[in-house]
């Protein structure tokens, strides 16, 4: 089995590319810090190491046709790659709000668009996005993100519907907090309160599990920390009750656009 996964560098991209590994597959690995790839490499019995910055949307796709020859037709295409702005809006670059949408948005649907055909010419192969539980319950303070992880989720569940019956699966996944430098670097940005001490926090390795589960079960949608499950079913209570309970943005300077 061929997975490519894009952002395996780190966080939840490197612990899906340990899980596929420890199963055997042949992994294409793609970010922008090559160092790390080639050390998670090691871990894998094949390996073709991309680096790439997807935010250069015309080329995020460039990788495909080498990945393909080096190890075959890809089996599983894991959209994982993303960035994370927390702000407030009115302050955020929108040059960096946009680079966010193009990585966050664009660069996973290009690579759907490329590597799709090949799997419904062989009526087989799973495609696995990387939303976010912001799809649900969007949190203030998160403007691009939001948006990013809204549209990701609803390209990727309308998808999968689209496909039913042709061999390609589509599982969408919606981390709620997870421990990785992403998940970190969110709590700095937000006052510390008791509600958001007590939000759990998920672990990289068990998420990486479940989405091969769920994956291999062809389960439509992976929902973690199982809490947020809650607000999947739902949607309107997560809406009201998310901007009520999220701690306060930190005050930060004004940046310039
Ligand atoms: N952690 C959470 O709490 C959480 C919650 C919900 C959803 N998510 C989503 O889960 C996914 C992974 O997040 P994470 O927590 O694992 O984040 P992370 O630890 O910050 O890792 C992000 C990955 O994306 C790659 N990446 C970033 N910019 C890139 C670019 N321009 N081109 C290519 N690769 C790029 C990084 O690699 P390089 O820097 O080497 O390029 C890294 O491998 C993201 O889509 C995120 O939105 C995370």
């Amino acid at each position: 089995m061929h997975v490519a996964i894009t952002g395996a560098s780190a966080g939840i991209g490197a612990a899906l590319a340990r899980e596929y590994a420890s199963r055997g597959a042949k992994l294409t690995l793609v970010a922008r810090r090559k160092d790390r790839l080639e050390e998670l490499a090691k871990e894998a019995k094949h390996a073709f190491t991309v680096q790439a910055d997807l935010g250069d949307v015309d080329h995020c796709a460039d990788w495909v046709d080498d990945a393909v020859r080096t190890l075959g037709p890809i089996d599983v295409l894991v959209n994982n790659a993303g960035i994370q702005i927390i702000g407030p809006t009115e302050s955020e670059s929108v040059h960096k709000g946009e680079d966010l949408l193009r990585l966050n948005v664009f660069a996973p649907m290009r690579l759907t668009r490329a590597i799709l055909p090949s799997m419904l010419e062989r009526k087989t192969g799973t495609i696995i996005d990387i939303a976010s539980a912001a799809a649900i319950g969007p949190m203030p303070g998160m403007f691009y993100y939001n948006a990013s992880k809204g549209a990701l989720a609803n390209a990727s569940e309308g998808l999968r519907g689209e496909l039913l019956g042709t061999g390609v699966h589509v599982v969408t996944v919606y981390p709620g907090p997870v421990d990785t430098d992403m998940g970190q670097a969110g709590y700095t940005k937000y006052e510390q309160t008791t509600i958001s001490r007590l939000a759990p926090l998920g672990r990289a390795d068990v998420l990486a599990k479940r989405i091969v589960r769920a994956a291999e079960k062809k389960k439509a949608r992976v929902i973690y920390p199982r809490l947020y499950v809650l607000a999947f079913m739902f949607p309107g209570l997560a809406r009201w009750v998310t901007p009520r309970i999220s701690p306060p943005l930190l005050p930060r300077n004004v940046q310039p656009k």
